[in-house]
């Protein structure tokens, strides 16, 4: 059984399919058909509701998530909010009077989607920021309002101040999703011959996963839940990470950065920020802002898709996984992780239990670079992460000490680029080492022709970004010769 709250009513499921999605359910149970389905596959926005849960702070944290690819399962524990719950009696919530006030809708079609990403903002914020307004809007599609109307809208829905229902109600929500979460449940749903399960501690995770060979993990769904909205597949067994205590945590050391597997992006981005700074506009390109609340680094690395833009930088920094199997763990390197096109070191029954990033080593300079056609939520054409030491020699020229260069999108899975490495290491950093590292590249890869990208337009790319990142690293040495780089990137190299 799962149990949660729908705004504030009690819900318990039971006996439903777990391959249906939060979407269906809302509009086929419960009727609710506010929330609209436009791509079923997370693009468009159209189908965004929000998500409250208790914080360690005894506050409510709102997010905005794409119920077309959400588990219901996936709500235990949780207030899941609609737009049929905005209004307050004939009152229209603020958001949805600066909406009405600013002109933001025309068709209608996108607006209960946008009015939830708002409302989530909203509920975070005291008050509006341009580029992180832009943020939480950037999954959210229309086709013929235009977005100059609806900014305007999400910077005027600060003007009244917010004492809505949900503010009101919050200390009621708190305590009624706590009693939910202290009660000693088995977090599960079976329907016909399929089941979910959420098991609460990575013990009773592993056992799961024994007993259930054939299981498929889930953690955000963003990948996963594809297969069923895109592909029709059925899955017969889903087990959730998300209810997972020990995978929530992300810990700093001295040497190491350890994520659990069911961090999501906007829970480790700062902490991985502070690190390695070039990582704030590429995580800011992943997906969207509803996406990067339920995606998870794990799940990019377990999708074991080669265009996934978490493995080139996990494999260039010397990123490792910790993966287990009942009480065996072993630790392996991303890099020896992924073996050929969607095949991995993972066994049968065992699974990624954290993510290990060396922290910063500021005698390197670490740069990634996604190129895609579009700047928010696309996929890479193809993905660069350099990682370079550097030295003086007896002259007193500059030479790469060592260099982890990995790139996604050019081969079948996320790879190295040893031979451009190779052209690298022990030379002068110069132009003329730069272009036989350029050389060099074409041996490492054979890229494929796709709809995203013609194989010799990754390659040339590609090859590009080693001048670029030659001439970023002399613009940083000229303004502060030790550490990494400020500079902003642009999608095209
Ligand atoms: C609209 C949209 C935009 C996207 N944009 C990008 C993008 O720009 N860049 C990008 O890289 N990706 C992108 N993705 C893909 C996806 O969001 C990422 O790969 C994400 O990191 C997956 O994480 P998740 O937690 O949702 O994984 P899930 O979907 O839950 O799982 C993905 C796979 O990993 C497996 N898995 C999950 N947890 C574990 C574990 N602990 N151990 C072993 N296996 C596990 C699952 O069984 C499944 O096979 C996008 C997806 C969508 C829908
Ligand atoms: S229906 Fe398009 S994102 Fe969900
Ligand atoms: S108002 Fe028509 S799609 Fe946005």
């Amino acid at each position: 059984m799962i149990k949660f709250l729908l705004n504030d009513q009690a819900q318990q499921l039971d006996n439903i399919d777990p391959n249906t999605t939060v979407l269906d359910y809302l509009r086929e149970v419960q009727l609710r058909t506010g929330t609209k389905e436009g791509c079923a596959s997370g693009d468009c926005g159209a189908c965004t509701v929000v998500i409250a849960e208790g914080t360690a702070q005894n506050n409510l944290s709102y997010q905005a998530i794409n119920a077309c690819i959400t588990p219901v399962g996936n709500l235990h524990g949780k207030q899941l909010i609609t737009v049929e719950d905005l209004k307050n009696g004939d009152t229209l919530h603020p958001v949805q009077q600066a909406m009405v006030d600013n002109h933001g809708s025309q068709c209608g079609f996108c607006t209960p989607g946008f009015v939830m990403s708002m409302f989530a903002y909203r509920k975070s914020y005291d008050k509006p920021e341009k580029e992180s307004i832009i943020e939480a809007l950037g999954g959210n599609l229309c086709r013929c309002t235009g977005y100059r109307p609806i900014l305007d809208a999400a910077v005027k829905m600060f003007d009244p101040a917010l004492d809505d229902q949900f503010t009101t109600r919050e200390p009621e929500i708190i305590e009624k999703l706590a009693v939910i979460n202290n009660e000693n449940l088995t977090i599960s749903l079976t329907n016909e011959n399929k089941q979910y399960f959420a098991p609460t501690s990575v013990e009773e995770l592993a056992e799961l996963m024994i007993a259930h060979p054939k299981a498929r993990l889930v953690a955000g769904g963003t990948d996963l839940c594809l297969e069923f909205t895109q592909m029709l597949k059925e899955i017969d067994c889903l087990i959730y990470t998300g209810q997972v205590k020990e995978l929530q945590t992300i810990e700093l050391s001295n040497d190491t950065l350890t994520i659990g597997a069911a961090v999501t992006y906007n829970q480790a981005k700062s902490l991985l920020v502070d690190q390695y700074p070039d990582l704030d506009e590429l995580i800011e390109r992943l997906g969207s802002y509803q996406i990067r609340n339920q995606a998870t680094i794990a799940g990019n690395v377990g999708n074991a898709s080669p265009i996934g833009d978490m493995p080139p930088v996990l494999i260039a920094l010397g990123a490792k996984l910790v993966l287990r199997k009942g009480d065996v763990r072993r630790t392996v390197s991303v890099e020896e992780y992924f073996v050929r096109y969607k095949v991995t070191l993972l066994q049968t029954s065992e699974f990624i239990e954290q993510v290990l990033v060396p922290v910063a080593n500021h005698d390197y300079q670490f740069k990634v670079y996604k190129i895609s056609k579009r700047l928010e939520d696309d996929i890479s054409a193809t993905c660069g992460a350099f990682n370079l030491a550097f030295a003086k020699n007896a002259d007193g020229k500059t030479i790469v000490k060592d260099a982890m260069i990995a790139f996604g999108g050019m081969a079948e899975i996320p790879k190295r680029a040893t031979h451009c490495e190779q052209a690298l290491i022990n030379q002068v950093w110069d132009k003329a080492t730069i272009k036989l590292a350029m050389t060099a590249l074409a041996n490492d890869f054979s890229p494929i022709s796709d709809f995203r990208a013609s194989a010799d337009y990754r390659l040339k790319v590609s090859q590009n970004l080693l001048p670029r990142f030659f001439l970023e690293c002399q613009q940083a040495h000229l303004q502060s010769p030790a550490t990494s780089i400020p500079v902003r990137l642009t999608h095209h190299a």
